[in-house]
């Protein structure tokens, strides 16, 4: 064992991951620490009882670690390493306030979701979930000119809500689609970018009435709650799309599901919704929406690269060394 890391306890320090990590983290994390998990079913009181003593927690996207959490484990507890790149199931102040680092896990999985958000744009854009399904259930008996005849990526203009590593990234491979015009919202100017895709930083207003593509990046933050609400809805055209990969609490759902309903916008793509797992009805039965159960960054190489990025935070921090990737 690692001498400094004896530093830290005489017994191997435990690791407790609330639900689960994927074996290229776990191999990591047991040469050095006692781990472990709750399992991918594991109940809030069970992961209440898992944490006690433990000198790090290793959470994701549907863990809330809060206060209460935190008073479970006790205060050997060293860092919260997060599974995801967002962290809002993280209360930063409570982790601030113990003294317990939070670690994320970006850049490794900008690309995959970047993929997905793309994925999202072409199937919601060309309707390809309604006309694969309408084939399957035997109601192709016609070529017909105007069936599923929606917008046209190549030539249309794309608005980036949110310009950092998973905006940029999208916003480039859409460049590769040949979008006309990319326009983008963000709290600070990215003149990189704005030099590499020749995008333009506009106000969110003037984006969402712009767009035929409005493609959510942002994070889930007080600030971002609802930020696409009715009225920001009400400013797209009738012919555009609304893609979110972000976090499903920066839309208005419902809002998003009556303007389907009503024809005041062609269709979208969502990834993330506000209560997952559950969708809310209006969402399941709005026309034109394309809904996947949250696997933006879902491919073997980012989330591996996830798991090894979760517990090379873990290891630094016991180790008495700087978090790789340190959130707060
Ligand atoms: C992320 O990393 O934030 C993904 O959305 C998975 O939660």
């Amino acid at each position: 064992m690692d001498e400094s890391l004896q530093a830290v306890s005489d017994d191997r320090p435990l690791v407790v991951i609330a639900r689960v990590l994927l074996d290229s983290g776990l191999a990591l994390l047991s040469e050095r620490c006692e781990v472990r998990s709750g399992g991918l079913h594991a109940t809030r009181a069970q992961i209440l009882s898992l944490v006690r003593g433990a000198a790090a927690i290793v959470s994701d996207a549907s863990v809330s670690v809060d206060a209460e959490l935190l008073a479970s484990c006790g205060p050997q507890l060293q860092i919260v390493a997060n599974f995801a790149v967002g962290y809002d199931n993280v209360d930063l102040g409570a982790c601030a306030g113990a003294g317990v680092l939070v670690t994320n896990t970006p850049g490794v999985l900008s690309s995959a979701t970047a993929e997905l958000a793309v994925a999202l744009t072409l199937a919601a854009a060309r309707g390809i979930f309604d006309a694969a399904a309408d084939l399957r259930a035997g109601r192709w008996r016609h070529w017909d000119p105007s069936a599923y005849a929606g917008p046209q990526v190549a030539g249309s203009v794309l608005g980036v809500v949110g310009m950092g590593r998973i905006g940029t990234e999208y916003a480039r491979m859409m460049k590769g689609l040949a979008v006309r015009q990319i326009l983008y919202a963000s709290r600070s100017a990215k003149p990189e970018v704005e030099r590499e895709l020749q995008a333009s930083q506009v106000e969110l207003a003037e984006l969402m009435s712009a767009a035929d593509i409005v493609s959510l990046h942002t994070p889930a933050t007080a600030e971002t709650h609802q930020l696409i609400d009715a009225q920001m809805l009400s400013l797209m055209k009738p012919s555009a799309i609304l893609i979110n990969t972000s976090r499903g609490s920066v839309l208005d759902e419902l809002a998003l599901a009556a303007a389907l309903s009503e024809g005041r916008i062609w269709g979208a793509g969502l990834d993330v919704f506000e209560r997952e797992p559950s969708v809310p009805d209006e969402l399941l039965s709005a026309p034109r929406a394309v809904l996947l159960p949250h696997i933006g960054s879902a491919t073997a190489r980012a989330r591996n690269e996830m798991a090894v990025l979760v517990a090379r935070n873990v290891l630094s921090v016991l180790d008495g060394g700087e978090a790789l990737t340190p959130v707060c």
